[in-house]
């Protein structure tokens, strides 16, 4: 994909709520841990010339694309390509001190989606591989569903997809499995969703979008390392410093909810035990008491903002 054409595809989501919030208009050190297409970066680069980024993602591609599209900001731009459970390291690593401001802006990137032969569309036919980091030796989507014992895969398709159909999605693969013609491409995964779920005629979206997003979710295991992330973040930002995060899913939202609860020092202790034993300790100012919401302009414009919810604390001097 030429740079050109991806500022014309690509938005950031929440653009203003982000750049408000992490008060980028006032110069620092930001460290944008899901740098995608540099959509947020740019922004934060071009609200003031003192700022700078530390640009984070464990998609060699989008480190690279982001990169090109950011080469008028090379004095005060650096990417790193990890996951962002490392951030620590990273941020050591550049040697710039402290973050003013950190972002997350979860889950898959247009570039991602868009592309034709890693597997996270069923609009093009590939191996089903989903994972956003393919230097690693991780699990691919058709290895996941190789190995998964029915009620496992059904739990994931269920949990992570919100697909009512999962049992039977689930039987399908396996059956499959066992008569030694396992599914390992995009097309005929898409193909046996398509005949196990109903679909409602008011349907507008592909029934196979559900279970894709179930299967991705788990090859990259994205919720498993949004606790350490957050716990990290605190100690990484300098006193009064911000982490904002933009989640897509449910599941995710409640993990950073509570997360941010234990660390705005609310008790988590089950009730009725007499003397708090969980060490709850007030690090953070929960800045977002509900999460903010796309406004209905920007959903207008911006189909990608559907079901982004934006938290936000402030780390205590
Ligand atoms: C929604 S996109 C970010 C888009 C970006 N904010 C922009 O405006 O261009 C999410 C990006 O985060 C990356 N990502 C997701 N989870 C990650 C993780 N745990 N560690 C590092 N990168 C991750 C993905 O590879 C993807 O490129
Ligand atoms: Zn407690």
């Amino acid at each position: 994909m030429e740079t050109d054409d991806v500022a014309s595809i690509h938005q950031p989501v929440m653009p203003r709520e982000c750049l408000e919030l992490l008060d980028a208009a006032t110069g620092g050190l930001f460290v944008d841990a899901t740098l995608g297409l540099g959509g947020h970066t740019k922004l934060i680069l071009e609200a003031n010339e003192l700022n700078r980024v530390i640009g984070i993602d464990q998609d060699a591609e989008a480190i690279d694309l982001a990169k090109a599209r950011l080469e008028m900001f090379v004095s005060r731009f650096v990417a790193e390509q990890t996951n962002f459970s490392g951030i620590a390291s990273a941020v050591e690593k550049a040697g710039l001190g402290r973050p003013h401001g950190i972002l997350a802006d979860l889950g898959v990137s247009s570039l991602q989606l868009d592309s034709e032969d890693r597997g996270f569309s069923f609009r093009f036919n590939a191996p089903l591989d989903m994972r956003m980091d393919q230097s690693s030796d991780s699990e691919t989507a058709a290895e996941l569903i190789a190995r998964l014992g029915q009620d496992e895969l059904a739990n994931i398709i269920y949990q992570f997809g919100d697909e009512r159909a999962s049992r039977k999605i689930a039987r399908w693969i396996i059956e499959k499995r066992k008569a030694g013609t396992p599914i390992t491409t995009t097309s005929e995964l898409a193909d046996l969703v398509k005949r196990a779920v109903r679909v409602g005629p008011k349907e507008k979206t592909h029934p196979a979008t559900r279970t894709f997003q179930a299967l991705r979710i788990a090859v990259n295991d994205e919720l498993g390392v949004l606790d350490r992330f957050i716990a990290d973040a605190v100690d990484v930002l300098e006193p009064g410093g911000v982490l904002v995060i933009i989640t897509f899913h449910s599941i995710e939202d409640r993990i950073v909810k509570q997360a941010f609860a234990r660390l705005s020092g609310r008790c988590q202790c089950p009730p009725r035990i007499p003397q708090c034993m969980c060490g709850a300790a007030k690090r953070v100012e929960i800045l977002t008491k509900k999460p903010l919401q796309p406004t209905a302009e920007e959903l207008d414009s911006n189909s990608r903002s559907r079901s982004a919810k934006l938290r936000a604390f402030r780390k205590i001097r």
